[in-house]
């Protein structure tokens, strides 16, 4: 018997060599201001879509702490012979305490021709007990669960959401089509702190080729229409 696995998820687990140089000027549990989005539901300090530069982390530190990510996923792609023309785009931090977090979302643009091509986050501080939720695209998969189907030899195939064990300094990285949330529920006296950023192509060919990707499958039933969208010019 031979058991096909279809359609895997890629997520790239990496470390930033460099983590240990960075130490910023950590807001204190309770001391923290909520000033998410007017679009996003949980409680987060955050510097979405962009950090430039504050009293908690510097602009230099900002633009090394980049470069020092850049050059890891650039090693990362290398090694597994994916694109070199890419660039970090948006680059923001997020920091939590008790009772804050950020409900399920993707990273998508809702335009083909800006999605970014990968999606990271850098983990930087306090995130070990408190991880990102990892969330399962379809689920239509359900009709064939049953009790106990996690411990059978296909269990892998029954995953609904899964977390990655980081420490921090890791990064990882993931489609940015799939939804993901996280939420602090436990007491702790640091907060947590992580980046996040959206890796993005770096030459309009790559762009056609990803809406090429996007449509090329028929386009019938599911999908909520009937015939894919122009491609802008
Ligand atoms: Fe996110």
């Amino acid at each position: 018997m031979e058991v096909h696995r279809l359609f895997s998820v890629p997520i790239l687990q990496l470390r930033l060599s460099t983590h240990n140089e960075y130490v910023f000027n950590y807001p204190k549990v309770g001391e923290l201001k909520n000033n998410k989005p007017v679009s996003w539901v949980g409680a987060v300090n955050t510097t979405f879509p962009k950090a430039k530069g504050d009293n908690i982390v510097s602009k230099e530190q900002l633009e090394r702490l980049k470069n020092d990510i850049t050059k890891e996923i650039e090693v990362a792609f290398l090694h597994l012979n994916l694109t070199s023309r890419f660039t970090i785009d948006e680059f923001w931090y997020n920091i939590y305490e008790k009772g804050f977090g950020q409900e399920a979302h993707d990273h998508l643009s809702y335009n083909p021709v800006t999605d970014p091509l990968w999606s990271g986050v850098y983990y930087h501080k306090n995130c070990s007990s408190i991880p990102t939720v990892f969330l399962r695209p379809d689920s239509k998969f359900r009709c064939q669960l049953f009790d106990g189907c996690g411990d059978s030899q296909i269990g892998d195939a029954f995953l609904g959401n899964w977390s990655p064990q980081v420490s921090d300094g890791d990064i990882i990285l993931f489609p940015p089509y799939l939804q993901h949330y996280v939420f602090c529920d436990i007491d702790d006296v640091e907060t947590r702190m992580t980046f996040s950023f959206n890796i993005d192509r770096t030459t309009g060919d790559i762009c056609r080729e990803a809406w090429d990707r996007d449509f090329s499958v028929p386009w019938d039933s599911g999908q909520g229409g009937t015939q894919p969208p122009e491609m802008p010019s």
